[in-house]
Parts: structure tokens; sequence; C-alpha cells
């Protein structure tokens, strides 16, 4: 870890005076953000009669080929389960922040919660799970009718045959190059650059921090845990993300003046 930030003042403290001034903050976030919102990660949704699946018989394109209507129900079920939480504090510093601050918000999550919690523009790096996309095929005949199906079948195009999607990135596929593009340029124009919750293992999307750091942005994790991208990092804030969010997002001049 770069020490620099340690010279003067608590972590906190200059983090959160980096942010207050930065000129563009680029934020990237995982599951850790949703943590305290109680939304269960894909092995913990696996209870019940999808304890014995695989993730990869059911998040996978081989798998949705194979059995579309296991698929289906599964990301009906995951669904189910993620619109019973709500955001947390975390997610709703991060909206405030952005109606003043010039910011990038670039997640790995696929809840929704940014968006729910009023972040606009939110670059879903592994899609949403609440929404669907056709399978390839029906964009060419783009009649996109649906023929009636059986309970828990995903809605087929009456002409081509394709298949209603969740759209999500699944295991083997890649992330949709338009949005990589716009958060990779993003994070090498951004001089503070945040990350909140990530693991830091799965890429293309934990190469976004150090993207940054090479390009002079001055680096904040904020994780409970050590993360693979601790190295890239100025300040490492190992707490927890609605409880350190909220004080490190505040703006230390609104606040003096409320
Ligand atoms: N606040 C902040 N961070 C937390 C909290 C919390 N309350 N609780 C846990 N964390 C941290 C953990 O310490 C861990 O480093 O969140 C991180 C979660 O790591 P992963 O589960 O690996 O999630 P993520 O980094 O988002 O994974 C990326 O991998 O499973 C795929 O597609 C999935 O988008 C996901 C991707």
């Amino acid at each position: 870890m770069n020490q620099r930030a340690f010279a003067d003042g608590q972590p906190l403290t200059r983090a959160r005076d980096w942010i207050a001034n930065a000129r563009h903050l680029f934020v990237l976030t995982g599951a850790g953000i949703s943590a305290e919102s109680g939304v269960p990660t894909f092995r913990d949704a696996q209870t019940g009669l999808w304890a014995r699946y695989d993730p990869m018989q059911l998040a996978t394109p081989e798998a949705f080929a194979r059995d579309p209507g296991l698929v289906w129900r599964w990301y009906s079920h995951r669904r189910e389960r993620v619109a019973q939480v709500e955001p947390n504090a975390a997610h709703f510093a991060l909206a405030a922040l952005q109606k003043h601050r010039r910011m990038t918000l670039v997640t790995q999550n696929v809840d929704g919660l940014h968006a729910r919690a009023g972040s606009a523009g939110v670059i879903e790096l592994h899609g949403n799970l609440f929404a669907d996309r056709w399978q390839h095929g029906c964009g060419r005949c783009a009649s996109q009718v649906v023929m009636p199906v059986a309970e828990g079948e995903p809605p087929q195009c009456k002409l081509c045959g394709a298949r209603l999607r969740p759209a999500v990135v699944w295991f083997g596929e890649s992330l949709p190059e338009a949005d990589l593009r716009v958060a990779q340029k993003a994070a090498a124009d951004a001089d503070v650059c945040l990350v909140v919750g990530t693991s830091g293992m799965v890429y293309p999307a934990a190469a976004l921090p150090s993207i940054a750091a090479e390009h002079g942005a001055r680096v904040i994790i904020v994780n409970p845990e050590r993360s693979d991208l601790d190295h890239d990092a100025d300040i490492v804030l190992y707490r927890k993300a609605a409880e350190c969010l909220p004080l490190l997002l505040a703006n230390p001049f609104e606040a003096a003046a409320s």
C-alpha cells in the first residue's frame, strides 16, 4: 500500500477531503455494498430445492440451452428474494453525493439497489437481475411476438423461437463491451477512485482501480476484510460500507455549515 496517505491526518478525514475535492470521482462497488441490505449471494439463494444444483446448471448459456425453464425459474426465485430487500445507507450516500459531484458509478452487482436508492446512470457491468433480453436470434427477426408458454417457462418469440433470458452476465460470457469501455475510460479520467465491497478477484472489473491508479488517481478502498486490490490503494478503510460511506461521503463544508 502506498503510505503517502498517512503522512498527514487520519485516513478517514483525508479520504473524505479527497472525495469532497475530486474533479471526477470513479466508484466501483461489489457484493459487499449490499451485504448490510441482506442481499443473498448466489449460494445463499440456493436453499430448498435449489440446493442440489451446481451454479453451472443455473447460470451459464449452456444451462439455458439445456433447460431454459429451470434457469428461468431459478432467476424468478432470485428476483423474489432480492425484491424483498432495501438499499442501505451506503447506496443512499452515493446517490446523494452524485447530486453535487461528478461521479461515474460502476457496479458488479445485479441487484439494482443503486438505482433504487436514486443513483442515475449506473453502469451495471454484470447486468441486472430484474431485466430480460432476447436470446440472440430474435434481434434479427424483430418480430418479438410472444407465443403462449407453459407456466415457469421463458417467453418465446413466435417467429424465430428465441427465448427471453435474464439480462445478467453468466459464467463464461463476456461483459457488455460498450459499458466496459465507458467504465475503463472513466477510470482513466478520474482523479479519485473509491472501491467498495469487492474482493477484486473477478476480472475485468477488478482491473478498473489499477487503471485509475496508473492514470494518477488516488484510490480509496472500503472493505472490512483485506482484498486483492489493497496493493493499489492509497487508503484502505477496514470498515463496513453502510457505516463508513455516510461518514466518508458527507461533505465536510456542508456538515460544518449545518
Ligand atoms: N461492507 C463492505 N464490504 C463488505 C461487507 C460490508 N458490509 N461485507 C463483505 N464485504 C466484502 C468482503 O470482504 C469481500 O471482499 O465484500 C467483498 C465481496 O466479495 P465477492 O463476494 O467476491 O463479491 P464481488 O467482488 O462483488 O464479486 C464479483 O463475482 O460472483 C461473481 O458476478 C459475481 O459480481 C460478482 C463478481
